[in-house]
């Protein structure tokens, strides 16, 4: 009998970019990946399948990494192109009513008032059903957009990353719950002195204040982080609710998921309002066989296809895999950019690494729903919690299909996800169990 429920989400890796435009089932016009119609399409269906969150993702360069060029990134899309998510986040809101949209801002691109200023916006405009996945950044050809040589230090990043966020919580309260009152007969919109200067200087920041808008229905929209490093870890686990991990296997989660939770205890905070959901690219198919199939025709698809997966690895370590033999294993790597996923590399060969994509080392989450089901089932009652964060890279209408219609129903019949909301905004779903 499984013992834990827990929580559905999904990536949006790749960001507002293309999708699925080289597939089979990538559909008819590949040119209107420009236009919100497919993510939309996501958010909406993820609704009915009652998950708590869609993620976009975000990078706003152009890599060149891999071979010190943009060829493979352009000539292939990888990582690239992406319009702005918070363009995309408000078409998804307005066409969902429960969903949960997180939007990817950057602490080394974003300034803290203007941060604060969009996600109070997109959490009004939203009923409090706004999210804020912060990163850092990690890449050089990133920070060179933005009026730097190269990307701040990895920790350091982290540390400033601190401070923005005290700063932005500090604005974020800036006007009191009951500081907007509208009063026609008084005349009075809003209590002035229920709105407050911050008056905020840090060590990397300053900023007078108040916001410029009242406070929004959850007052803090929630944060989202994924910090895997030891200092991206304990960043994460003093001001994140909800931390997603690519941890690639059961024991790798078990092991992030107690150390976050003991380290945010350590804050003060209960780790119980914290939700850990880990990444997985689950296959699923009406028989085993078929999806079995499928499995296979993605390793070969990437092995045909492996500048494509290499220049991403390249992407994300700042380190340029086009100078290592494909069937030698790496060297333990170092890198001011993704640090976990650099450690995830090391001593193993780059086609190991292409080839196993997002599998899980030691679960193969491909066969029928109902299997599938009862493995997730597995894992979360072995970890302990949270849920699951569903991607895949090339997003089809088919594959949410799959996942909404196929695996969801499976996972609701064993009784182990929602299916329905509890509430409207997105703390208080995330909350809900
Ligand atoms: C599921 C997931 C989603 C992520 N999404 C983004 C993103 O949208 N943009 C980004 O710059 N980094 C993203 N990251 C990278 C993290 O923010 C972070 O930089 C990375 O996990 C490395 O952290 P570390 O250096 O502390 O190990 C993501 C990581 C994971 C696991």
């Amino acid at each position: 009998m499984p013992k834990h429920k827990f929580h559905l989400a999904w990536f949006i890796s790749k960001g507002y970019g293309p999708k699925g435009w080289r597939q089979p089932w990538g559909g008819p016009n590949p040119h209107n990946w420009v236009k919100p119609d497919l993510l939309v399409h996501l958010a909406k269906e993820l609704e009915r399948a009652s998950f708590d969150y869609v993620m976009i993702e975000d990078s706003s360069n152009i890599p060149y990494t891999y071979k010190n060029s943009h060829e493979t990134y352009l000539r292939l899309a990888v990582d690239s192109p992406k319009l702005d998510p918070s363009v995309l986040a408000p078409f998804m809101i307005q066409a969902t009513s429960r969903i949960g949209v997180i939007t990817t801002l950057s602490t080394t691109e974003y300034n803290p008032f203007m941060l604060a200023r969009l996600t109070n916006t997109l959490d009004h405009v939203s009923d409090g059903r706004s999210g804020w996945n912060l990163v850092t950044g990690s890449n050089d050809g990133g920070a060179q957009n933005y009026g730097l040589e190269r990307q701040y230090p990895h920790d350091q990043r982290y540390d400033m990353a601190d401070e923005y966020v005290e700063l932005v919580q500090k604005l974020w309260d800036s006007w009191d719950a009951d500081a907007m009152v509208i009063d026609r007969d008084q005349e009075i919109f809003a209590h002035p002195d229920k709105v407050h200067p911050v008056h905020h200087e840090g060590h990397y920041f300053r900023s007078r204040g108040p916001l410029s808008a009242p406070r929004s229905p959850q007052g803090h929209p929630v944060i989202c982080q994924a910090g895997g490093s030891a200092r991206g870890r304990t960043f994460a686990a003093r001001w994140a609710e909800t931390i997603i991990s690519s941890a690639g296997s059961v024991a790798a989660m078990k092991e992030f998921r107690d150390d976050i939770r003991a380290q945010a205890a350590g804050f003060g905070r209960n780790p119980d309002h914290i939700k850990v959901l880990f990444l997985i690219a689950p296959i699923v198919d009406q028989f085993q066989e078929s999806a079995l199939a499928r499995k296979q025709a993605r390793i070969q698809e990437a092995d045909t296809h492996i500048d494509f997966y290499l220049a991403n690895m390249s992407r994300l370590t700042g380190i340029d895999f086009s100078k290592y033999d494909l069937d030698e294993k790496l060297p333990t790597l170092t890198t001011n950019g993704h640090q976990t996923v650099a450690a995830r590399f090391s001593g193993r060969t780059p086609r190991e690494i292409v080839q196993a994509g997002r599998s899980l080392q030691d679960v193969d989450l491909v066969g029928t729903p109902d299997t599938v089901a009862r493995q997730m089932s597995e894992i979360i009652d072995a970890v302990g919690g949270d849920g699951f964060l569903v991607t895949d890279p090339e997003l089809t209408r088919r594959y949410i299909s799959e996942i909404a219609d196929g695996l969801t129903p499976a996972l609701q019949k064993l009784g182990v996800v929602r299916s329905r909301y509890e509430h409207v905004t997105l703390r208080d779903n995330l909350l809900a169990f």
